[in-house]
C-alpha cells in the first residue's frame, strides 16, 4: 500500500491522527475498566458477577468518555496555544448543526443501550429461583437478626417428630411454625438465597459488599432481596443507612480472640456442612431446650434472639456494648434501682416496660419487648423468666 498517498495531504493524514486516538481511548477505556474492579471484595455470588460486568462496562464507557475529552483539552491547550505577541481574539463560530446533531445522537444511544442493559442485568438478579432459602430478617436499633423456620421436614438428623418435647410437638400439630434466630446468616454454596427484610423502628438498609446487595428496610413494609453465593467464606454485612447513635454497631466486628462479633455471613462449602455446623444444633436447642432456666436464659441471650448485645456489655457472653449500662452485676445492683422493687421484678419491668426507669447517663433507646405474640417485639413470657433468672446469677 502506498502510504504517501495519506500522508502527502494534509486531510489524511488527520485522518490517520484520529483513527489513531480513537483506538488509544478506546483500549484506554477498556485497561481502565478491566483495573478498578480488582480493589472490590471478593465476587462472592452470581449476582455480584453481573453487577461486576455490568459496572465495567459503564465503566469503559465513562473512562473512554474520561480520555476523550481530557484528551481534545490538552491536545488545544498545547496545539492551539497563543503564539508569542499574538494579543488578537480567536475566529467567532457560529454553531454546527453536524457537531450538534452527533454530540446529541450519540450519548443518547450511550444513555439508551445501558438503559436496557441495566435492567436486564436487574431483572435476573431479582429473579425468583427455585428451591429458595427463605431467611426472615429483622434489623433494628442496632442490629439485625437472622429467623429460620424449622418445618416437619427439615427436622434435624436423627430426629422425629414423636421424640419432639410435647409442647413442641403440639406446635407443628397446630400447623404454627417453630423458628430460632441467630445473629449470623448461614447458608451454602450454591443455594439461592431469599431474604424477607422486616424493619422493627427505622428506616435501615441491609448491605452484603461480597454479594453486592444492599436493599433497604422501610418500617410497616417488607422488602425484599436474593443472592445465590457461589464461594464459600465468610462475608461482612453491614448497615448503609444512618439509622442511629449505634448505626456503626450494625455492622459485623472481629473481637480480639478473632471471634465473630455481630452480623456476618457465612457460607458453608454445601449443605451437609450447613446442616451439620449450624442448623441442627441450633434447631436442637429449639427443640429440646434445657430444664435449668439460667442455662436456658444464657442460651437465649447467647443465641443473638434478642439484639441486647448491640447495647450491652457483658463479659460471661463477650458483649461489647456501649449504648446501655453494663449487665456486669446486674444480679446484686438490680434489687437497689428503685425502693420497694425487688431484683426480679427491677428486671422483668426493665424489659417489658424499659422507659419506666432509665439508668442516669443512658438514652430511653431500649426497645419495649412485648408480651403480645402478635407484636414484631415479642418476648413470651417463658424467655423473659429464663432471662431473668440468668441474669440474676451475674
Ligand atoms: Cu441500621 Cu444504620
Amino acid at each position: 500500500m502506498d502510504l504517501g498517498k495519506f500522508t502527502s495531504n494534509g486531510r489524511s493524514s488527520s485522518l490517520v491522527w484520529i483513527v489513531a486516538g480513537g483506538l488509544a481511548i478506546i483500549l484506554g477505556g477498556l485497561v481502565l475498566a478491566s483495573f478498578t474492579p480488582s480493589i472490590f471484595p471478593t465476587e462472592g455470588s452470581v449476582q455480584a458477577q453481573q453487577v461486576d460486568t455490568l459496572f465495567r462496562f459503564m465503566l469503559f464507557i465513562g473512562g473512554a468518555i474520561f480520555l476523550l475529552v481530557n484528551g481534545v483539552l490538552l491536545f488545544s491547550i498545547i496545539r492551539f496555544r497563543a503564539k508569542p505577541g499574538d494579543m488578537s481574539d480567536g475566529p467567532p463560530i457560529q454553531g454546527n448543526t453536524t457537531l450538534e446533531f452527533v454530540w446529541t445522537v450519540i450519548p443518547a444511544i450511550i444513555v439508551f443501550v445501558l438503559t436496557i442493559y441495566s435492567f436486564q442485568v436487574w431483572t435476573s438478579i431479582t429473579a425468583p429461583q427455585e428451591n429458595e432459602q427463605v431467611v426472615n430478617v429483622t434489623g433494628q436499633r442496632f442490629a439485625w437478626s437472622f429467623n429460620y423456620d424449622i418445618t416437619d421436614d427439615n427436622l434435624p438428623e436423627g430426629v422425629t417428630l414423636e421424640q419432639l418435647p410435647e409442647q413442641t410437638r403440639e406446635v407443628y400439630t397446630n400447623g404454627d411454625v417453630v423458628s430460632f434466630s441467630s445473629p449470623q446468616l448461614h447458608t451454602w454454596v450454591g443455594q439461592p438465597v431469599h431474604v424477607l427484610l422486616n424493619s422493627q423502628d427505622v428506616n435501615h438498609s441491609f448491605w452484603i459488599p461480597g454479594m453486592r446487595i444492599k436493599q433497604d428496610l422501610l418500617p410497616g413494609r417488607q422488602t425484599d432481596i436474593r443472592f445465590t453465593p457461589i464461594e464459600e467464606g465468610v462475608y461482612r454485612i453491614a448497615c448503609a443507612e444512618l439509622c442511629g447513635s449505634g448505626h456503626g454497631a450494625m455492622a459485623g466486628t472481629v473481637g480480639d480472640d478473632d471471634s465473630l462479633q455481630g452480623a456476618w455471613l457465612i457460607v458453608h462449602p454445601d449443605e451437609q456442612t450447613f446442616l451439620r455446623e449450624f442448623y441442627n444444633p441450633e434447631a436442637q436447642k429449639v427443640l429440646f431446650p434445657p430444664e435449668d432456666p439460667v442455662e436456658l436464659g444464657r442460651q437465649i441471650l447467647a443465641s443473638g434472639k434478642y439484639p441486647c448485645a448491640t447495647c450491652h456489655s457483658l463479659s460471661s457472653l463477650n458483649w461489647t456494648g456501649a449504648q446501655a449500662p453494663n449487665l456486669d452485676g446486674i444480679g446484686t445492683r438490680a434489687g437497689t434501682r428503685i425502693s420497694g422493687t425487688n431484683a426480679h421484678d427491677y428486671i422483668h419491668d426493665s424489659i417489658r416496660n424499659p422507659t419506666h426507669f432509665v439508668v442516669p447517663g443512658f438514652q430511653p433507646i431500649m426497645p419495649q419487648f412485648s408480651d403480645d405474640p402478635g407484636a414484631l417485639t415479642y418476648m413470651p413470657e417463658e424467655d423473659l423468666e429464663a432471662i431473668i433468672a440468668f441474669l440474676l446469677t451475674q
